[in-house]
């Protein structure tokens, strides 16, 4: 899988995985760079949860939960929805594009918008520049790899 792009998408059960799910039986094609994480409500996914899978290797990083409003713990994705802001802030504050952190809401019967929300994160991702590694030749400083070691997550 070296050299290729990696999405990781964490997604609700109630909306987006059950999504996914539907576009999986109708044998939709979803873009495969993209990795579903099921968690059961985008709630649970921290800012370490998105920094850690860019730290090991994810190019990107989508939470995909149900529509605002709708959350079937209330207020889960409204949380998420602040996490991701601020997992945007804290990467470009040290120099990485906060296009690689991105948030979607659908319901469980919009298939079609899932699978537009990850060719979409799989459009961006593909128009960026690698995210550089540990043991690529020398990240200037400031720069990504540095960075998101810098964080304490790598
Ligand atoms: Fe879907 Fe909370 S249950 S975002």
């Amino acid at each position: 899988m070296s050299g290729e792009r990696r999405i990781v998408a964490f997604c609700c059960r109630e909306c987006a995985y059950a999504a996914a799910d539907t576009s999986a039986n109708a044998r939709t094609a979803l873009p495969p760079s993209v990795r579903l994480v099921l968690v059961p409500c985008t709630g649970r996914v921290g800012p370490l949860h998105l920094l850690r899978a860019l730290a090991d290797g994810a190019d990107g990083v989508m939470v995909a939960g149900c529509l605002l409003g709708q959350c079937h713990y209330r207020e889960g994705n409204f949380n998420a929805v602040d996490r991701v802001a601020f997992v945007r802030r804290l990467l470009e504050s040290v120099g990485v594009e906060p296009e690689r952190c991105r948030m979607f809401t659908m319901s469980a019967g919009e298939p079609p918008r899932f699978v537009a929300a990850v060719r979409e994160m799989d459009r961006v991702i593909a128009a960026l520049p690698p995210l550089p590694r540990s043991g690529d030749t020398a990240p200037a400083a400031g720069t990504t790899d540095a960075a998101v070691a810098g964080m304490g997550v790598a």
